[in-house]
């Protein structure tokens, strides 16, 4: 069985770096995005199969365990250096594994190929540290462009304040009003973590966030403009990768929910607590792209979000060949209509260049798209 588990590992791993290989260019070419999602998708099958596997397993008594354990000794899944390599290279930190009696997990490897494998995939920029960077170019961050955050932060604040003023006019209640006021500050601080520089920085030091402020940008925006067509792949991805941690996660419950049915609260093969160790496993801090998750947190109604730009459209609309069609459709009486609606501080919510004319519009997207 656990040759059957390693074999899958070692094609997760093919999987991965492939992935990796891909990933690796300045730009990603966008023609590689459906096959990395076919890839991801592999491992997610994998992990399910893997997952499911233990139900097969925990059909062995304890008693039955018992009997065989002394053979396996002293083997232990900390050997298993394909599960390490694993976690190394969608690039679990290192600083957040759980130590087992002050011991790191390098040192049960002593071959040198293993050691020299295991420093390979630390060194090499893991799938997370690529997934960055890519994030970080996603068309529509730039500043001097569309300014997607900018944009957000106005749409949030918005909303936050919309939705706070509505509720409040509404209630009579003194002590109604405060719980109110109180949920609405509370709301406005979790805004305030993301779109405070500084105090996203933070985060980052304490460890609770990981992504680059600027990716964090493009991942908000993949979500939030998801059904935009040159987002359809990209936002598949992101989700792809939440379910690849998941899964890890599940692995590692199925894993130790049948450690302590066999073995109790005894120590491991590997000189581990057993079941205390590996409970300490299942938590965020062995999650690679928890940020992803996270970011459900900041999502806004969508009549919120801010409305695309004609260029910003164009850029994110892949049949590109046919510039008249797209701007036939494109709904400019709407768009002048959001122009002129103003926040309540007055500020519109809309970028200038959506006042373009048609033809304006028609030459500034061929020019961006030729750029
Ligand atoms: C009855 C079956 C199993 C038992 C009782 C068991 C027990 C344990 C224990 C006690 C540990 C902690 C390390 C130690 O002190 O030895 C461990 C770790 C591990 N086991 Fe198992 N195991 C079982 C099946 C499997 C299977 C099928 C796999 C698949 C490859 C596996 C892979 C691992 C891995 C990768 C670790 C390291 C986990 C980590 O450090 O996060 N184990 N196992």
């Amino acid at each position: 069985m656990i040759v059957a588990y390693e074999l899958w590992f070692k094609q997760i791993i093919l999987e991965v770096d492939s992935v990796r290989q891909m990933f690796a260019a300045s730009v990603l070419d966008e023609r590689h995005t459906l096959r990395i999602i076919s890839r991801f998708n592999r491992i997610v099958l994998i992990l399910n199969l893997l997952v499911d596997q233990f139900a097969i397993l925990e059909t062995m008594t304890p008693l039955d365990f018992m009997e065989f354990r002394g053979y396996l000794a002293p083997a232990s899944g900390f050997q298993s250096l394909q599960f390490r390599l694993l976690e190394n290279k969608l690039g679990i930190k290192q600083e957040n594994r759980v130590r087992y009696n002050q011991q790191h997990y390098m040192e049960v490897f002593h071959d040198d190929p293993s050691v020299q494998a295991l420093k390979d995939s630390i060194s090499s920029p893991s799938l997370f540290d690529l997934v960055q960077s890519w994030l970080s170019r996603t068309p529509g961050l730039e500043l001097e462009g569309f300014n997607f955050w900018e944009k957000f932060e106005q749409a949030a604040n918005w909303w936050l304040d919309e939705e706070f003023y509505q509720s409040v006019q509404g209630a009579s209640d003194p002590d109604l009003k405060k719980s109110m006021m109180d949920g609405y500050w509370k709301k406005k601080e979790t805004f305030e973590s993301i779109f405070n520089e500084e105090l996203y920085e933070m985060a980052i030091k304490r460890g609770e966030r990981r992504l680059s402020h600027k990716a964090f940008q493009g991942a908000m925006m993949i979500f939030l403009y998801r059904d935009e067509p040159r987002f359809h792949q990209p936002s598949q991805l992101l989700s792809l990768l939440m379910d690849i941690d998941s899964l890890l996660t599940k692995w590692r419950y199925n894993h130790v929910m049948m450690v302590q049915r066999m073995l109790g609260s005894k120590m491991g093969t590997g000189g581990s607590s057993g079941y205390q160790y590996l409970r300490s496993t299942i938590s965020d801090r062995y999650k690679v792209f928890l940020d992803l998750f996270n970011l459900s947190t900041y999502l806004i109604p969508l009549n919120y979000v801010p409305p695309l730009t004609f260029n910003m459209k164009t850029r994110l609309f892949i049949a590109t060949d046919n510039i008249a069609d797209l701007i036939n459709n494109f709904d400019l009486e709407s768009e002048a209509k959001s122009e002129g609606k103003q926040k309540p501080g007055g500020a519109t919510s809309r970028s200038s260049t959506s006042s373009l004319s048609a033809e304006s519009m028609a030459s500034q997207s061929s020019e961006d798209l030729s750029g």
